[in-house]
């Protein structure tokens, strides 16, 4: 799939769930945001589905998010199934990192390609304050395991913000320098629950750069896993990598390669701006036979991707835990 702006479209990020087990402060409101009713989430099989025939139009990487991917019950084997398919070839998945000791191993067998753990402070405290409630150890006891089943390109997200964790950065340079993990600052972005991220918390790229190399040089990489958003730099003497995604202050709209599905089955243009289109419905229409069905699926994927914005609006409507981020 090419967009009219010439973009070739090859990475569906697939929302398994709305729900999450933290409350991260610039992601969710304190109660919890209004979950969808449990039919209106897309089956498993309906999933399937949806991938396959994007496949056949030339998807041929796919990352899982949430709310929290982990807490969906049978996802390892769900994983299993889409690495039987053949065209895929590269799967990951984008976790909180809380359930993520239990499932290492299994996910290790399933055939997921690579992990993204988020993890915005090295503190306790702060961890638990960020994402109201949660327990950092299990976050680094995830961590250690992924590397000990054998994950490499294994990612950390890491979301700077002024007055809450930016003394962290190179706390968090430190951790990655024993490790092989591509470490990613993350710029703060507008939620589309009102008045949930104070723009004064916002750090840009280019500050917290300036701020690691106090420490030490940072020299471009070129190869990089999985041709994600992040520009990635690396530290002499650092096992890990560092990069930074600065879809505020730099937007990477022009090399976009993504196109998101939403828990509640909708296909999405792109994570800030730009239309969807209720494939749910479609896939459950039962008037439709399998033709209709496989003509109707292709018709919406093209229309999905001719409605990618050239560049994002930076008005942010979305609601991270259903879009998946
Ligand atoms: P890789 O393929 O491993 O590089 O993954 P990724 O960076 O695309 O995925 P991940 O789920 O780890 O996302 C990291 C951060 O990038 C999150 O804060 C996402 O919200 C943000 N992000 C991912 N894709 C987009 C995008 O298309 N637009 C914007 N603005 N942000 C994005
Ligand atoms: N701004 C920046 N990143 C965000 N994420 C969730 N909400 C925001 C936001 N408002 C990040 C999480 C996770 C990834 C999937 O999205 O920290 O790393
Ligand atoms: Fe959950 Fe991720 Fe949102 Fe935090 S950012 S509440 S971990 S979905």
């Amino acid at each position: 799939m090419i967009d009219k702006h010439s973009r070739k479209i090859n990475y569906l990020r697939v929302s398994v769930t709305d729900l999450c087990n933290l409350r991260c402060v610039y992601c969710m409101p304190a109660g919890g945001s209004e979950l969808s009713e449990r039919d209106e989430i897309l089956s498993f099989e309906e999933i399937l589905k949806i991938i396959k025939h994007g496949v056949s139009l030339g998807l041929n990487k796919i990352r899982l998010t949430g709310g929290e991917p982990l807490v969906r019950r049978d996802i390892t084997s769900f994983i299993k199934q889409i690495s039987d398919i053949e065209g895929i070839n590269d799967i990951a998945l984008t976790t909180n990192g809380i359930n993520l000791k239990e499932h290492a191993d299994a996910l290790k067998k399933s055939g997921l390609s690579r992990l993204n753990i988020s993890l915005d402070t090295m503190r306790a405290d702060r961890f638990s304050d960020i994402t109201r409630g949660g327990n950092i150890q299990d976050v680094f006891d995830g961590v250690e395991e992924v590397l000990k089943v054998g994950f490499t390109g294994t990612k950390m997200n890491t979301v700077i913000m002024r007055g809450q964790n930016d003394d962290e950065i190179l706390d968090f340079v430190r951790y990655i320098s024993e490790r092989d993990i591509e470490l990613r600052f993350i710029e703060l972005m507008a939620s589309g629950w009102k008045n949930m991220v104070d723009a004064d918390r916002f750090i840009p790229s280019a500050e917290i750069m300036e701020k690691i190399q106090e420490i030490g040089e940072l020299v471009p990489v070129k190869e990089r896993v999985g041709g994600g958003p992040a520009t990635i730099y690396r530290m002499k003497g650092s096992l890990g990598s560092i990069g930074f995604i600065s879809a505020v202050s730099k937007p990477f709209c022009s090399t976009c390669n993504r196109l998101r599905l939403t828990s509640d089955g909708k296909l999405r243009s792109c994570l800030l701006s730009g239309g969807e289109v209720d494939i749910k419905n479609i896939l459950r229409s039962s008037s439709l036979s399998e033709e209709e069905l496989a003509d109707k699926l292709t018709e919406t994927f093209i229309k999905v991707t001719t409605m990618k914005p050239i560049v994002h609006s930076g008005e942010n409507k979305a609601v991270m835990n259903q879009i998946g981020g």
